[in-house]
């Protein structure tokens, strides 16, 4: 089965609402065919509603940065994913490495959130993806199965296929250092197997798997050309209209 390319921007913590809406109304503008490549935002919350105004009936997708397990209660500071459906969104990032690290979320949390992300008819981004230490030390199919089973496990099929698997080496990120297309290719082939052996093969092969880390016009060519690499997270190419529809239309590049 053909996977249809997913490339969604993560701007962070980046942009007012003003600054927000005037993004996005460039990028909806441009947009490419929906029939060839979606393409999402995720915006930080407090833009979620105007972002959300401005798509409108467009097809560009809204995504959140983060969540809380919770539908609602005494959790000051915290979004439910009951929130974001309210809002609009339809797909969520969960596990980024900057909430894994900054933040100290473990893998029970990241499980806790796929799930009740999943149970409002969400979809989860799972994000996994090694230190440079890690990298050196030779642990990082190791370290990125255990993140994948961890943060998926008590899934059903259903539920895994409604997942996407975001592969972003932490040493790439923000760093301008992309994985070459086949360090990239050799883990996302391993974690395509992965799903295959604990969940099947109709799982292994309808999942997207995208990469994140560094992604730019110039690079995002030669990394879909990977079989294993189904689009990409797109954090500082995807804060200027320009460089981020160009990564969008990585097949005319
Ligand atoms: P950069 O594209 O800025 O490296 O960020 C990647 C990322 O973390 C996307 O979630």
């Amino acid at each position: 089965m053909k996977r249809k390319p997913f490339i969604a921007g993560n701007w962070k913590m980046h942009k007012t609402i003003a600054e927000a809406v005037s993004l996005v109304t460039s990028i909806i503008e441009k947009l490419p065919n929906p029939e060839q490549v979606e393409v999402g935002v995720a915006p930080p919350f407090t833009a979620l509603s105007a972002v959300a105004a401005r798509i409108g009936n467009s097809a560009l997708k809204l995504v959140a940065q983060n969540v809380f397990w919770e539908k609602e209660g005494a959790y000051t500071g915290e979004i439910s994913p009951l929130m974001l459906k309210d809002v609009g969104c339809e797909y969520v990032i969960v596990g980024h490495s900057e909430r894994r690290q900054i933040f100290r979320e473990t893998d029970e949390m990241i499980n806790k959130k796929i799930k009740a992300v999943l149970s409002f008819g969400l979809k989860p981004i799972l994000c996994v993806g090694e230190t440079l230490e890690q990298r050196q030390k030779g642990y990082t199919f190791e370290i990125v199965k255990s993140q994948l089973l961890k943060g998926l496990e008590g899934l059903s099929s259903e539920h895994v296929l409604k997942t996407t698997i975001a592969y972003e080496p932490v040493w790439a990120i923000g760093t301008g250092k992309t994985a070459s297309p086949s360090q990239a290719q050799e883990v996302h082939h391993f974690l395509r197997g992965i799903l295959g052996k604990k969940w099947d093969k109709e799982v292994a092969g309808s999942i997207r798997i995208l990469y994140g880390g560094s992604v730019k016009p110039d690079n995002v060519k030669s990394l879909m050309q990977q079989p294993d690499i189904d689009g990409g997270l797109v954090g500082g190419a995807s804060l200027k209209a320009e460089s981020f529809l160009q990564v969008c239309s990585f097949m005319e590049v």
